[in-house]
């Protein structure tokens, strides 16, 4: 009978979107889940893999999406954490822009009751990537100082959140004055406007970052390590700044600091640091934040899907403060 998702009439802008009918999905295998998707998240990563500059990694779905939220239609043998009709969302591969999408039960989490099952959708790809990096790399904690770059992205204000849950203090940087304000809103206590003041001599004056969660990569590098405390971490996962740096050695070595740089997208789905590992811990420890409200979706705009094109054009726009999510039913 075939299913609707965004198809793309090549790689190009936004206009190469379609939403059009394809193949049915087979019925799930042993460990999998059938999701009639309700809403998909919208990350940078798509702007790139729309562009043909970030193909799925072998096996996933060509079609984009990392991230969705639904109710579960089917479950293949085996699955035993949920159950057909359950709201959930789920960490992809790819494949969320679309009615329905099948997924290994070990990246979905449930949504917790009271939280709109829309917003949720902008929840599984930045709650793994920050927990991921802040947690289970850095071992973020209380009284530590984490620096933001990029405090208003869909990241960086899911980042404030688990930062000040876990009583850590937060300093981000961001383009406006307005990104600004909706960070502090979210905690952070430090705002840093990029265009108008020196990150480094912020952050100096305060002993430097313990940890820092960067976006853009080889252009802050130098500047990132020079805003680190002694035995300070710098967890890369954005290269909007570019990929090839300078690293000055004797200056991290003198901090005796740490640089991470993780991808998720291309992580396994099992084993040692695969995705199931992490939502596993994203759903014990900070999925109970999630439900108690103290980490909440922060949402810019909801969309219908077949309206991607301008989700897309508003992500790109710098305009966002949050999550864009396309509606796939109402
Ligand atoms: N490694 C991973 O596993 C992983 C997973 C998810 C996302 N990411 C990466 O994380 C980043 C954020 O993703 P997202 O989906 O949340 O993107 P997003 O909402 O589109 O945010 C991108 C942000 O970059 C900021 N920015 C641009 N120039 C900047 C500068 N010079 N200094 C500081 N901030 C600057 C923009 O804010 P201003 O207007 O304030 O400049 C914007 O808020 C992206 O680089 C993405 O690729 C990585």
């Amino acid at each position: 009978m075939g299913v609707y998702a965004i198809t793309l009439d090549g790689f190009g802008g936004p206009e190469v979107m379609r939403w059009a009918s394809v193949a049915d999905l087979p019925a799930p295998g042993p460990g999998e889940v059938l999701i009639e998707v309700a809403a998909a998240g919208v990350n940078r990563a798509d702007l790139m893999q729309r562009q043909g500059f970030y193909p799925p990694p072998p096996g996933a779905s060509e079609v984009l999406g990392l991230e969705c939220s639904g109710v579960v239609s089917r479950v293949g043998a085996g699955v035993r954490d949920f159950e057909v009709g359950q709201s959930v969302c789920a960490l992809l591969s790819g494949g969320g822009y679309a009615e329905q999408v099948l997924v290994p039960e070990t990246q979905v989490l449930p949504v917790p009751d009271g939280l709109d099952v829309v917003a949720a959708a902008g929840l599984p790809e930045v709650a793994a990537t920050v927990w991921s990096n802040l947690v289970m790399r850095a071992g973020l904690h209380a009284g530590q100082l984490l620096l933001v770059h990029g405090g208003g992205s869909g990241i960086g204000t899911h980042a404030i959140q688990v930062a000040v849950s876990l009583g850590a203090r937060v300093a981000v940087t961001a383009g406006s004055g307005a990104k600004l304000a909706r960070c502090k809103e979210l905690g952070a206590s430090t705002l840093i406007n990029y265009r108008e003041a020196d990150f480094v001599a912020v952050l100096g004056d305060m002993g430097g970052a313990d940890v820092i969660l960067d976006n853009m990569g080889a252009a802050y590098l130098g500047r990132n390590v020079a805003a680190l405390a002694p035995d300070g971490q710098l967890c890369v996962i954005g290269m909007q700044g570019g990929a090839r740096g300078e690293l000055n050695l004797g200056a991290l070595l003198g901090k005796r600091g740490t640089i991470h740089a993780t991808g998720l997208r291309g992580r396994p789905a099992t084993g040692r640091a695969g995705k199931a590992e992490i939502i596993a811990e994203v759903r014990r420890q900070l999925w109970p934040l999630v439900a108690e409200g103290v980490v909440a979706p922060v949402v810019h705009a909801e969309l219908p899907v077949t309206e991607a094109a301008e989700g897309h054009r508003l992500l790109d726009s710098a305009e966002t403060v949050g999550k864009v999510i396309l509606r796939v039913r109402d």
